[in-house]
């Protein structure tokens, strides 16, 4: 039994690593990158127009066109990051400022989906992210009548 214990605890160690190293990546690319608007928990900037994330972000993920829209907003698209650390960087703060988003099961974004999506220039970032919310307050609303 303790070989068991001790065979299960250095996997354990082995696994933990790496994640808690891209954790910690993904949180200082975070502050050094994107936290001057977005605030070191994701509650924005309103005066300054910049959108909460908190409790939020995940909902976007329920609308066509939202999954995309997380990754081709011109702050994470145009950012010098890689796709492999926006990807890293944005799953973190899915999971770290709308905890809901794990509960619901969120599919993590890979470095090349990342990659595709940003290929894409998104022009009209407004105008999209106005009908975005629509879809989602329409969501909400239908939600709320079943
Ligand atoms: C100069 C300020 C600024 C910086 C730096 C910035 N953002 Fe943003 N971000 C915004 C604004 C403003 C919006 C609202 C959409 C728009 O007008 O671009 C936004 C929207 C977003 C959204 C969509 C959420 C929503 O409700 O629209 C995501 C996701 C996002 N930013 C991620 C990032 C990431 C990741 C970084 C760092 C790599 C980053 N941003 C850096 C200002 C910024």
């Amino acid at each position: 039994m303790p070989v068991l214990f001790l065979i299960i605890a250095a996997l354990g160690a082995a696994f933990a690593l790496p994640i808690q190293a891209d954790e910690r990546r993904a949180k200082v690319n975070y502050m050094l990158h994107c936290q001057g608007c977005h605030t070191p928990d994701g509650s924005g900037l309103s005066e300054r127009g910049v959108p909460s994330l908190k409790n939020f972000m995940g909902k976007f993920l329920k609308v066509e066109g939202g999954r995309e829209f997380l990754i081709q907003v011109p702050g994470a698209a145009q950012s010098t990051l890689n796709s492999e650390q926006l990807a890293e960087m944005t799953n973190w703060m899915l999971t770290s400022f709308d905890p809901q988003s794990v509960q619901d099961g969120f599919q993590r974004y890979s470095a090349q989906e990342v990659q595709r999506l940003r290929q894409y220039k998104l022009v009209k970032v407004t105008e999209t992210r106005a009908n975005l919310l629509n879809h989602i307050n329409n969501k909400n609303r239908l939600q709320e009548h079943q």
